[in-house]
């Protein structure tokens, strides 16, 4: 499976913050905001992972993140020219996608909970057409959402609706079979002019080719795309991890964990930035797993 990072747009909702910076290198607690997404694909033991901005920010993730190989990744970055719509990232990934199956996560998106690995794994094994992400929240016309029955078939799909069937969003994690890239090549834009995520997914849920897998409510779900929203997901992941003395999204340690990379490998990185909190962390993780 091919993974697919979209963090471009403009961020407007977050000015000024966002005027000389990405929006998804943002500060979420003590990790850029893309360490959350990039997590995401790791865990679903993906390596091969796409990352598209814009042309403009684009030049700023390989300074963060090379070419992945750190990390025990395959990194490679395009440029979205401009704000299409989020299926435009099929377009532009056609070629990394290539006969494999894909996974989309938006840039923005912070996921956390328990068994979170198996639930994506769980995922990928079923995969039969596309598999969406459901959660549960208060305020669902902000979102896609989504009407399943019991067996977690999606009937139906309406993006933003003023009156929501269900309190059910679709969040912004999507796997899909191979199919994905040509239905996206055939997608006409939509009203706003942009290639909807909505109107793809809509193709398999016409075909009874969609899945729902819901969060639950142990899970968080979190984007970060207001100056609210972004403080909000920062003190949730400082109050859990001081908590806990252990990291979310420590795209170092989830490296180690998932055998990408050795103890020692993770080792380096935590004592390439040893003077913060983080990296004493990731080598402290080392060390443990190391002995275990
Ligand atoms: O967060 C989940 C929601 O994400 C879903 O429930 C919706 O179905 C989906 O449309 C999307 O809604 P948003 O209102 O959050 O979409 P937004 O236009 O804000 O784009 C989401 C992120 O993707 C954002 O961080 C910017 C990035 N983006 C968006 C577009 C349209 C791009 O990089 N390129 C784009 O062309």
């Amino acid at each position: 499976m091919k993974g697919i990072i979209l963090a471009g747009g403009s961020g407007t909702r977050l000015h000024p913050l966002t005027l000389a910076t990405s929006k998804q290198l943002l500060p979420v607690g003590d990790k850029p905001m893309i360490y959350y997404p990039l997590s995401v694909l790791m865990l679903a033991d993906i390596r091969d992972i796409l990352i598209i901005s814009t042309p403009t920010d684009l030049p700023q993730f390989p300074r963060l993140l090379g070419d992945g190989s750190d990390y025990g990744l395959n990194l490679t970055y395009r440029e979205q020219p401009e704000p299409n719509g989020i299926a435009e990232a099929f377009l532009i990934g056609a070629s990394h996608v290539g006969d494999d199956t894909a996974a989309l996560v938006l840039g923005d998106n912070i996921y956390h909970g328990p068994s979170f690995y198996q639930v994506l794994a769980d995922a990928r094994a079923t995969l039969d057409g596309c598999v969406l992400f459901g959660y549960r929240v208060g305020d669902p016309s902000r979102y896609a959402v989504s009407e399943v029955d019991e067996t977690g078939r999606l009937l139906s799909l309406e993006e933003k609706p003023e009156h929501p069937r269900s309190n059910q969003a679709v969040t912004g994690l999507y796997f899909y079979d191979n199919a994905v890239v040509d239905i996206a090549k055939n997608l006409r834009p939509s009203a706003r002019g942009e290639l909807e995520i909505t109107d793809l997914n809509r193709w398999y849920v016409e075909r009874d080719r969609a899945h729902l897998v819901n969060l639950g409510r142990g899970f968080a779900w979190l984007d970060a795309g207001t100056p609210e929203s972004l403080l909000q997901a920062g003190a949730y992941v400082c109050a859990l991890q001081e908590r806990q003395g252990v990291r979310i999204a420590c795209i170092e340690e989830i490296a180690l964990r998932m055998g990408f990379i050795t103890s020692s490998q993770c080792h380096r990185l935590g004592a390439r930035i040893g003077h913060s909190s983080y990296g004493q962390y990731v080598m402290a993780v080392a060390e443990e797993l190391a002995t275990a």
